[in-house]
């Protein structure tokens, strides 16, 4: 079986998880970052990660989603600075899910990540966004260790689901 872990990553938070993914790959691997990725072609299983953006995926990663072959088996993750188990980020792997039309989704993952501090202060300045920047804010330090061993978890299952 071959395995390509691809990402999109602005800060390094979704390439650390990526990392975590790839190092639990007992098979032949690769590790590329989305933007230097051509095709999936060639390979068994792929997975796909993002950072959340305005609670969708990111137009560079939008491109390599959306010509995933037929029948691709595919298992994306992200990093949000939202808290777990939200609405918002669940939508953005509900977007990803409907680009892959022709794909094989076998699951997804979420981590938080954190959030880069000039959107924070942008955030935190204006009375509207508040809220949602004192919920960013308290990503800091995500990825962490957990995030990661959560990160390897799913990896492993959807290598073993792959493989059925
Ligand atoms: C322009 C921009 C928009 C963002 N929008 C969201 C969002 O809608 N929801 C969210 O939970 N996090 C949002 N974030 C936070 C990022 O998803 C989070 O920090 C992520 O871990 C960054 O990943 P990276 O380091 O791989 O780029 C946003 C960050 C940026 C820079």
């Amino acid at each position: 079986m071959k395995v390509l872990v691809t990402y999109y990553s602005d800060t390094g938070n979704t390439k650390k998880i990526a990392s975590a993914i790839y190092d639990v790959i007992d098979t032949d691997k690769e590790i590329k970052a989305v933007q230097d990725i051509e095709s999936a072609a060639g390979f068994d299983l792929v997975f796909c990660g993002f950072p959340v953006h305005a609670h969708s995926v990111p137009s560079k990663a939008i491109d390599f989603i959306k010509q995933l072959p037929q029948g691709q088996k595919v298992a994306f993750f992200s990093t949000h600075g939202s808290q777990r188990g939200g609405q918002l980020p669940k939508q953005a792997f509900e977007h990803a899910i409907s680009l892959a039309v022709k794909a094989n989704i076998l699951g997804h993952f979420g981590s938080r990540g954190q959030v880069n501090q000039k959107v924070i202060d942008m955030l935190l300045k204006s009375p509207e966004h508040k809220a949602w920047g004192e919920e960013a804010q308290s990503a800091i330090g995500h990825p962490d260790e957990h995030d990661l061993a959560d990160a390897r978890k799913f990896a492993a299952e959807m290598i073993a689901k792959a493989r059925n």
